[in-house]
């Protein structure tokens, strides 16, 4: 069923330039814990509230007619964390699984997992297996979670794919080009993105993505992810919007030697 909204007004509506949209938003969704520790509550408080914050992101990226929007959920480093902390969050993301469902249908969502499927509970990697092929038909958003996802490891599953490809004779090393390895990645078929958001304030990509952003556009709030509203968001998309992608060209030539 096709999305009700017209994108196009919405963005206009909400001060936007819909021909300035990214196309693929990437989001490090940081900051839960201390969000829940300055308001004197436990780190699991943050996360609760994060899936709220998580619902009304991909309902605006659905207004807006976004293509993909890719959500860091959970680190393969993640597991450092105490197993209570793990074991809540593997519980939050089964209800966010379930709960998410009518949104997907009703959103005409393709909803999408990256990451190693070991460790995660198996009660968990049902659900997700059931959003993936309910939702495989679907064209509106694509909302892709990374979930026991790191971008070293990813290399390291693609660098093996290929690797068998040649033992099985199939490839030879000197057709390997950029776009085999992008096709050998947990993301294949889906374009890099375009811009990568990150809430509270590290500047830094903690393994995300590694290969995919090397052109997005950075874009880093001290907020933290429960605090990331529509109008945070929106402000990274107007900001986004008034970016110069030159990706390693020149912008005009004028003035060129
Ligand atoms: C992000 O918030 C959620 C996950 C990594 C699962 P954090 O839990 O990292 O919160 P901070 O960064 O400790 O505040
Ligand atoms: C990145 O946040 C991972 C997720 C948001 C899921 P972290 O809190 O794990 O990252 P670091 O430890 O600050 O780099
Ligand atoms: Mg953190």
């Amino acid at each position: 069923m096709p999305s009700p909204h017209d994108p196009v007004q919405y963005a206009r509506a909400a001060g936007l330039d819909p021909d300035r949209l990214p196309r693929h938003i990437a989001v490090i969704m940081d900051g839960n814990g201390r969000w829940a520790v300055e308001r004197g509550k436990p780190r699991v408080e943050g996360h609760l509230r994060g899936a709220d914050v998580v619902r009304a992101t991909v309902t605006e990226c659905c207004k807006l007619g976004i293509d993909q929007l890719t959500l860091y959920c959970f680190s393969a480093e993640n597991w450092k964390r105490p197993k209570a902390e793990v074991d809540f969050l593997m519980s939050l993301l089964k209800q966010y699984l379930l709960d998410e469902r009518d949104l997907i249908r009703d959103e005409n969502i393709r909803f999408t997992v990256i990451g190693r499927r070991d460790g995660i509970p198996d009660d968990v990697l049902a659900e997700m297996d059931h959003n993936i092929s309910a939702s495989a038909g679907n064209t509106g958003l694509t909302l892709c979670l990374a979930i026991n996802y790191g971008g070293r490891t990813e290399i390291v599953d693609a660098v093996r794919k290929l690797a068998e490809e040649v033992r099985r004779g199939e490839l030879d090393p000197s057709q390997i080009d950029e776009d085999h390895i992008s096709g050998a990645l947990y993301t294949a078929g889906m374009r890099d993105p375009d811009l990568l958001i990150r809430t509270a304030g590290e500047m830094r990509v903690s393994n995300y993505l590694l290969w995919q952003i090397s052109y997005a556009e950075l874009w880093v709030t001290p907020k933290c992810w429960p605090d990331f509203d529509v109008s945070v968001f929106r402000a990274a998309l107007s900001d986004f919007a008034g970016r110069n992608r030159r990706f390693g060209g020149l912008a005009n030539v004028q003035g060129a030697v």
